[in-house]
């Protein structure tokens, strides 16, 4: 058996509501387009998974943060998807693909061919058993990357009210789920094998600024080791964790966040990697002319840096998503995709927003102490290319977002400092 469609979007996360849009916004015509998802629920936004939809009061649920309600716009629950037309296969997996044949094989046994697929597979969580470490699959220890893993999240933190917590991972699941826990008055341990929190992202002075915060709110940092084993008791339930530095700590519940691998897996030995991603053109398009890649499965080129990178970050998987559409639907008259990178996060009363890229000198402006606005400006090769700053205005991120984007030459590193927030604001 099988059905045949002009657009297939592979994966129904983020990228694929923000697609779905795009198509609609664009106009097709109905039963042109299908969305496969192996989860349960139409597209919907997946940051409000560790943040709004763990909250102990008035949290969010579905249908409120169906896409595309994170851009301020439309809500797309599975009504509008009949409305327009659009064919949702929830639940469904796909197995295998033939990018030659233009098809897709779903667990369910069903062949669906395409004219044009966008591949929007996302990631998975890296398991602790892929350093080692056995017994994650233990009812209260939790990753999170779907909805499902955020219902589980959710009983074990109701199981263990007051309890004690251990976040293994010093990212941002590890930094904004050990903020829920709190909020959720658990005791919070975090444990990372860096010297500070969001290694990736921010230097140690800023990271210093976070830690510095959530052990105000009682949350507790083991630096530099990593978990060696688990300890259950006879329902299988895990105890306590082992460190690698002989530590042991008893605990309720376990996070568990400490990276990511896109779903690449269908299409290795199909179509180009690059960069853990699948590769594409400034269009989104793959190896393969009729195969798009978007959001973090996608490694494109990021025209201000001159390289092509994969990013796992809201926004870019928005962007990404509406402008594979348009290159598909208005090919002509489509440019090459020119984004600018964006990240930010919220925990607690804080709120940050970094732009660019984290290379070179950094200058640091605001103060820190107070616990007001502060930020800081990465230079590299006498231009400024990256932009933080936390709890500022609108108006405040938009210019750091401006200035970045510019990449205004600078000769003077001080005067930079002197000049602080104000030097995007006036730009
Ligand atoms: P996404 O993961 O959203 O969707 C992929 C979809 O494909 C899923 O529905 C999956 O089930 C499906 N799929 C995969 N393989 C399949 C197969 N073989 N068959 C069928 N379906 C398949 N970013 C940010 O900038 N700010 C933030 O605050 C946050 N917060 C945040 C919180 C949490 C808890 C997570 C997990 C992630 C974030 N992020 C974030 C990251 C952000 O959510 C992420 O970059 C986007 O969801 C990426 O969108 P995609 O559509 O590419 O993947
Ligand atoms: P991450 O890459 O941000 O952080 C991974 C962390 O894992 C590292 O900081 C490190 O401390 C830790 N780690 C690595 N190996 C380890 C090991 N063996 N033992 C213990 N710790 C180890 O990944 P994440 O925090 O898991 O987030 C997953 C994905 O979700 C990422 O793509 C991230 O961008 C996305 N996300 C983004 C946001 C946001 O942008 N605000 C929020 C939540 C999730």
């Amino acid at each position: 058996m099988g059905r045949a469609f002009v657009y297939v979007i592979l994966g129904g996360g983020v990228a694929a509501g923000y697609a779905a849009l795009e198509f609609v916004n664009r106009g097709i015509s109905n039963g042109e387009l299908c969305i496969i998802s192996q989860e349960p629920v139409a597209p919907y936004e997946r940051p409000a998974l560790s943040k709004g939809f763990l909250l102990p009061e008035a949290p969010a649920r579905l249908p409120s943060f169906h896409t595309c309600v994170g851009a301020n716009e439309e809500r797309l629950t599975p009504k509008w998807y009949k409305e327009h037309g659009i064919e949702l296969i929830l639940g469904t997996a796909v197995k295998s693909a033939d990018v030659k044949r233009k098809t897709l094989l779903t667990a369910t046994g069903e062949t669906i061919s395409y004219k044009i697929l966008i591949v929007a597979t996302g990631a998975r969580a890296l398991k602790l058993e892929e350093f080692g470490v056995t017994g994650s699959d233990a009812e209260n220890v939790c990753y999170l990357r779907d909805i499902a893993d955020a219902n589980r999240l959710l009983d074990a933190m109701q199981s263990a009210p007051g309890g004690k917590a251990v976040v293994i991972g010093g990212g941002y699941i590890g930094m904004e789920c050990a903020a829920s826990l709190v909020i959720n008055k658990l005791s919070v341990t975090m444990v990372f094998p860096e010297t500070h929190c969001m290694a990736r992202l921010l230097t140690p002075k800023i990271a210093t600024y976070y830690e510095e915060y959530y052990k105000s709110k009682g949350v507790e940092f083991i630096k530099g080791t990593v978990l060696s084993s688990f300890d259950f008791d006879s329902n299988g339930k895990v105890t306590a964790v082992n460190l690698r530095d002989g530590r042991k700590i008893s605990v309720d519940m376990v996070v568990v966040g400490i990276g990511i691998r896109p779903n690449t897996g269908l299409f290795e030995g199909q179509l180009t990697l690059e960069k853990g991603g699948i590769k594409v053109n400034g269009k989104l398009q793959s190896s393969n002319s009729s195969v798009y890649a978007i959001g973090d499965v996608a490694a494109f080129p990021v025209k201000v840096f001159g390289e092509t990178r994969r990013l796992e970050h809201v926004d870019a998987a928005r962007k990404s998503a509406r402008h594979a559409v348009a290159a598909i639907i208005d090919a002509d008259k489509c440019g090459e995709f020119d984004y600018l990178p964006f990240f930010y996060s919220r925990v607690f009363a804080l709120s940050w927003q970094f732009y660019g890229d984290n290379v070179g000198e950094v200058v640091y402006y605001g103060d820190m102490s107070s616990g007001e606005t502060f930020g800081a400006y990465w230079i590299s090769k006498g231009h400024l290319v990256g932009a933080f700053l936390e709890g500022g205005t609108k108006e405040e991120y938009e210019a750091i977002a401006k200035t970045t984007r510019l990449k205004p030459e600078i000769d003077d590193l001080d005067e930079l400092q002197r000049q602080g927030l104000g030097f995007a604001v006036t730009i």
